[in-house]
C-alpha cells in the first residue's frame, strides 16, 4: 500500500511516496518563485503551486503502482482568494509577509487582545491570515468584493485535486478565525473581519478523507480517481506528526532558519502573557503549543557565512572548548523576535567579550544564544502546564552533535534524533495512511513508523553551569530593548 505526502513549502513543493512500513520509495521536489518586494511584501502564485505539484505528481506516480491516499503539509497562514468562477483573485499573501502591522494594531488594541484570546485563543501577528484579509479589505476593496472562497495554501491543492472546499483544524488555527477550543469557526472573529462561513472551507481533522481525485486531476497528475484525498495540516503540526510528537508533553525542537519549540497537549490552554505562545489544534485531533525564535540556524549561518566567511560549520565548531564556561553571550534577534518578546525592533548583540575572547568563543556564544532563546519558549510552555522531559530534534542545525548536546544541557531535556529526514512530507504521508485506514489513528501510525536513532542526555556539570548563565541571558534583552528601539529609529 502506497501513500504520497505533499509539502507545499515556501521555496518548493516536496513529494514523498511511502509504503505502509514507512519506507520512503521516492522523493520529488519542484521549485517555484517567491515574490518579495516593497519592504516586507511576500507573495506566491497559487497557480504555480498547482502547476508544480501536478508536474511532481506525474513524475512520482510513473510506474509506482496504485496510490491509496494523498495528504498535505502546507506553509501556514497564507491567504488564497478565489472568485465565483474559482479564479485566483490575487497572488497569495504569505506567512512571512509583514504588511499588516496596522491591521494587527487595530485587532490587538482596538478590538482588544482579550476578545481575540477569548474567541480564537491567539493574538494578531503580522503573519496570521485574518490581518491579511483586513489588509485586502482596506487596500484592495474591488478584490475583496469579489471573494467567494478563502483558503490556505495546501487547501488550494486539495481543492484542485478533489473539488472539495476543505481545510483542517491545525492550519485553520493560524487564521485567527477559528475558535481553537471549540474547533469551529468563531462567529465573533468572522464578524470582526467581515467574512461569512460560506466563504470559508469545511473543517476536517487532518487525518480525515475529504474525497477522491477528480477525473480532470487524475489525467493531470497520474493519480487514479480511486485515490483518497486526506485533509492534511499546517507544516508545524504535520512536521510534528513526521517526528512522532503526538502525545501529551511530547516536544520537538526545530533548528531551521527559524527555531520552533512545539509541544503536543491533550488539553486546551491559552497564553494570556505577552509571550503569546501559539495555542493551536494539532493534527491528532487535540492541541499543541508552539513558540518561534526567528533566527536559529539562521543566526549560525549569518555568523559563519557573512562574518567568518566560511561554509564549513563543522571546522568552526571543532575549536569550541568552553562548554558551560563561556563568558560571551549572544542575543539571536537578527530578525527581531517573535517568542517571547514579540518585538520587531529587537536586534542581535554580543556581550561579555574580553581581550582573550576567541573566534571559537563567539561561535559557541551564537549556538548558546539560540539555545537560551529556545529555553525562553520552553519556560513559557511549561507555565501553560506542559510537562516536557524529552525533545525530538529536527532541522538543519540538528546535524551538529555539539548543538544537540547543548540543547540537551541548556533545556535540561533528553534530546532524540530520528531516522526519517523527510519531516513534514513524511508526516503528510502518515496522515494519508490513517485516512486510508491502514492505521487506527495518528498515534498508532507514529509508534509503528518512527524510529529513534540517537539520544543526547543532559550533562549535569554543563547543565548546572548553564542554569547560572540563563538569568544573565534573559537580563540582557531587558537591559538593551530601549537601545534596540532607538537603533531602529535613527
Ligand atoms: C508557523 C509559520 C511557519 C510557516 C512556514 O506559524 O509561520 O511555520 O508555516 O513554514
Amino acid at each position: 500500500m502506497i501513500t504520497i505526502g505533499i509539502d507545499i513549502g515556501t521555496s518548493a513543493v516536496k513529494l514523498v511516496a511511502v509504503d505502509e512500513k514507512g519506507a520512503v520509495l521516492r522523493t520529488v521536489s519542484r521549485d517555484y518563485p517567491l515574490y518579495m518586494y516593497d519592504n516586507g511584501f511576500s507573495e506566491q502564485a497559487p497557480e504555480d503551486w498547482w502547476e508544480k505539484t501536478a508536474d511532481g505528481l506525474l513524475e512520482i506516480t510513473k510506474g509506482l503502482g496504485e496510490v491509496a491516499a494523498v495528504s498535505f503539509s502546507g506553509q501556514m497562514h497564507g491567504l488564497v482568494l478565489l472568485d465565483e468562477n474559482d479564479n485566483v483573485l490575487r497572488r497569495a499573501i504569505l506567512w512571512n509577509d509583514q504588511r499588516t502591522q496596522a491591521q494587527c494594531d487595530y485587532l490587538n488594541n482596538e478590538i482588544g487582545r482579550d476578545v481575540l484570546l477569548a474567541n480564537s485563543a491567539n493574538i494578531a501577528l503580522t503573519g496570521f491570515t485574518a490581518p491579511k484579509i483586513l489588509w485586502v479589505k482596506d487596500n484592495e476593496p474591488e478584490i475583496f468584493a469579489k471573494v467567494k472562497k478563502i483558503m490556505l495554501p495546501k487547501d488550494y491543492i486539495a481543492y484542485k485535486l478533489s473539488g472539495v472546499f476543505c481545510t483542517d483544524y491545525s492550519d485553520a488555527s493560524g487564521m485567527l478565525l477559528l475558535d481553537v477550543k471549540k474547533q469551529d469557526w468563531s462567529d465573533k472573529m468572522l464578524n470582526i473581519v467581515g467574512v461569512t462561513r460560506e466563504q470559508l472551507p469545511k473543517l476536517y481533522h487532518s487525518y480525515e478523507a475529504v474525497g477522491t481525485v477528480t477525473a480532470a486531476a487524475a489525467s493531470e497528475t497520474g493519480l487514479s480517481t480511486a485515490t483518497k484525498i486526506v485533509a492534511g495540516g499546517g507544516d508545524q503540526a504535520v512536521g510534528a506528526v513526521g517526528s512522532g510528537i503526538v502525545s501529551e508533553g511530547m516536544c520537538s525542537v526545530s533548528l531551521g532558519t527559524s527555531g520552533v519549540l512545539f509541544v503536543a497537549a491533550d488539553n486546551f490552554a491559552v497564553d494570556t502573557s505577552p509571550a503569546a505562545i501559539h495555542a493551536f489544534c494539532h493534527s491528532t485531533g487535540r492541541y499543541h503549543f508552539m513558540g518561534v525564535t526567528l533566527a536559529a540556524a539562521g543566526s549560525n549561518k549569518w555568523w559563519c557565512e557573512e562574518i567568518l566567511q566560511t561554509t564549513d560549520y563543522g571546522v568552526e565548531q571543532k575549536k569550541i572548548d568552553k562548554i558551560g564556561t563561556n563568558p560571551v553571550f549572544f542575543l539571536p534577534y537578527l530578525s527581531g523576535e517573535r517568542t517571547p518578546h514579540n518585538d520587531s525592533t529587537a536586534r542581535g548583540a554580543f556581550v561579555g567579550m574580553n581581550a582573550t575572547t576567541t573566534r571559537a568563543d563567539m561561535t559557541q556564544a551564537v549556538l548558546e544564544g539560540v539555545s537560551f532563546s529556545l529555553r525562553d519558549i520552553l519556560t513559557r510552555v511549561r507555565d501553560l502546564g506542559a510537562n516536557v522531559t524529552t525533545a525530538r530534534i529536527i532541522g538543519g542545525g540538528a546535524k551538529s552533535p555539539l548543538w544537540c548536546q547543548m540543547i540537551a544541557d541548556i533545556l535540561r531535556l533528553k534530546v532524540e534524533k530520528m531516522q526519517s529526514e523527510e519531516g513534514p512530507a513524511f508526516g503528510a504521508a502518515i496522515l494519508a495512511m490513517v485516512g486510508a485506514g491502514v492505521y487506527k489513528n495518528v498515534e498508532e501510525a507514529c509508534s509503528a513508523l518512527i524510529e529513534i536513532t540517537e539520544t543526547f542526555v543532559p550533562n549535569e556539570t554543563a547543565a548546572a553551569s548553564y542554569d547560572k548563565r540563563y538569568p544573565i541571558y534573559t537580563s540582557l534583552y531587558t537591559a538593551l530593548k530601549d537601545s534596540f528601539r532607538e537603533i531602529c529609529e535613527v
